[in-house]
């Protein structure tokens, strides 16, 4: 694909002869004459250049003020609410400016814009090419990074926070409104699986932030001192093994978001230091004497009780507060058993997609089984039982059979397999007993409830045939209590 080129010059011999060679060396030139006509080659649906080439002053006035105008586009004015990710455009070209006059204040300015380079008139050609061959590669890679993260945004809407419950469509709600706010916190709680990782990703890339950084960390992961320097960073022989300055990850997220996860784990002395970031938006490194301005979001997901460990006293308050100024809480899947309709084909898709395989119509019986289940892990529970299900079915129909819980009786008995009920034996711990005696109740009550068969016990014991039958014969129980041998 070649490399397009927009030339903006107004010297009508300088402008063809420049259009002319780069034509020649492959490049798809653009030419105005005009900022005007520029502006209009660089707005949506126009020649999208790789690389501007740009005499200084024009006859409707200075190109820096076209850069400038793009950069705000782009990045939103320092100081200002930053525009909506709709209205926010991504500058894949690099800014070559050609000055007739050496202007010192010019081409500071044009530096501080992100300008690539400056070149006095007249230009010797073969240093242009060389130039302009540059700002090409780099053009490339800024593309090639942008396609990723539009790649990220894209899978990141709103939208997927997928679920028709009323709990699921207010925290949709919640994350689009969250989305537009500049906000410099939000607390993430919920029990483990119930997407609180999927949340925050959701609000960095639907969000105006889009275009900056994403740094996660789990506060559970790393011991306290690595955590510690992984945060804040040190400066080179802040402790022993610190050779070269090292910018934390908080730093290396400004101007985007940091997604603390388990935040409930982080210890006290870093919970001040976090306090600090987030109230004053400065950040020390480890053996640093001065502070560094960061523009940093975060999201703190927990999925214990942080107000309860504010209570007892393990977790600050004033930190807490300041996370929770928002707070999302995510409800578990067993409250919103409706999104099931919703994330069952979601996820047979996602499978089905890796293995090549469709699955028509899901059978009516899915249904109750999943709604009888108590989803303890939550989503992520209900996406692995998916995953199991779609990856080891050997034909087009979903396989009831491989659902892990499916034998439980209420799954079972909605699923048309009549089963009677499990026996329930009561065990009365008066020091009558000892643990053997209990153990060979427990295998007699399980052998008659299974008729004497010794497989069919082993499977609700949840043990092997073979264990079960050493048992067997070692509490004799072939010829007591059974009323049939055991099989
Ligand atoms: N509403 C949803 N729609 C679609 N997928 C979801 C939804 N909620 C969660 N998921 C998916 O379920 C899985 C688990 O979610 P996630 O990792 O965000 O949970 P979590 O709350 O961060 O869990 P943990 O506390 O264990 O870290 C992920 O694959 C996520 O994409
Ligand atoms: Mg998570």
């Amino acid at each position: 694909m070649s490399p397009v080129l927009l030339l903006i010059e107004d010297e009508v011999l300088l402008a063809q002869e420049l259009a002319h060679h780069f034509a020649g060396l492959g490049y798809e030139v653009t030419l105005c004459a005009t900022l005007a006509d520029a502006a209009g080659a660089l707005a949506p649906g126009g020649c999208d250049p790789w690389v501007v080439l740009s005499d200084m002053t024009l006859p409707d006035g200075n190109a820096l003020d076209l850069l400038q105008a793009r950069r705000t586009l782009a990045d939103g004015q320092p100081g200002v609410a930053p525009s909506a990710p709709e209205d926010r455009i991504t500058m894949g070209e690099e800014w070559i400016f050609l000055t007739g006059y050496g202007s010192v204040r010019d081409s500071v300015r044009g530096l501080r814009l992100g300008a690539f380079e400056f070149l006095e008139k007249p230009v010797d050609l073969p240093h242009l090419d060389l130039i302009v061959q540059g700002a090409v590669r780099s053009s490339r890679a800024q593309r090639r990074l942008s396609a990723i993260d539009a790649a990220d945004d894209a899978r990141y809407p709103v939208a997927a926070f997928a679920g028709r419950s009323a709990p699921a469509r207010m925290t949709r709600d919640l994350l689009q409104r969250l989305a537009r706010v500049p906000f410099s916190a939000v607390l993430l709680e919920g029990e483990t699986g119930t997407g609180k990782g999927l949340a925050a990703r959701i609000l960095h890339h639907a969000g105006p932030r889009s275009g900056g950084p994403l740094v996660e960390i789990n506060c559970a992961a790393l011991p306290h001192e690595l955590l510690e320097s992984e945060l804040f960073g040190h400066e080179a022989g802040a402790f022993s093994g610190a050779r070269q300055l090292r910018r934390g990850l908080i730093e290396q997220a400004d101007g985007g978001t940091l997604f603390l996860d388990e935040i409930g784990e982080l210890a006290g002395d870093l919970q001040a230091k976090l306090l600090k970031v987030v109230e004053d938006r400065r950040v020390r490194r480890i053996g640093g004497s001065r502070e560094t301005a960061v523009d940093v979001r975060v999201l703190a997901a927990s999925n214990r009780d942080l107000a309860g460990r504010v209570a007892a006293g393990a977790f600050r308050s004033d930190l807490y507060h300041r996370l929770n100024t928002f707070q999302v809480t995510l409800p578990p899947l067993r409250h919103r058993l409706d999104d099931l309709q919703d994330l069952v084909p979601l996820f047979v898709a996602e499978f089905g997609a890796l293995v090549g395989r469709r699955f028509p119509a899901l059978p009516a019986a899915l249904w109750p089984a999943l709604a009888a289940h108590d989803w303890p892990g939550n989503i992520r529970e209900l996406r692995n039982v998916i995953e199991r299900c779609v990856l080891l079915a050997d034909s087009g129909q979903f396989p009831l059979h491989l659902l892990p819980f499916v034998s439980s009786g209420r799954a079972e008995g909605s699923a048309g397999q009549a089963r009677p009920a499990a026996p329930i034996l009561t065990i009365r711990l008066d020091g009558e007993r000892s643990l053997e005696q209990i153990e060979e109740d427990v295998i007699r009550a399980a052998l008659a409830a299974c008729d004497g068969n010794l497989q069919a016990a082993a499977r609700l014991l949840r043990t092997r045939r073979e264990t079960l039958r050493y048992r067997v014969q070692k509490y004799q129980l072939r010829d007591s209590g059974v009323n049939h041998a055991p099989r």
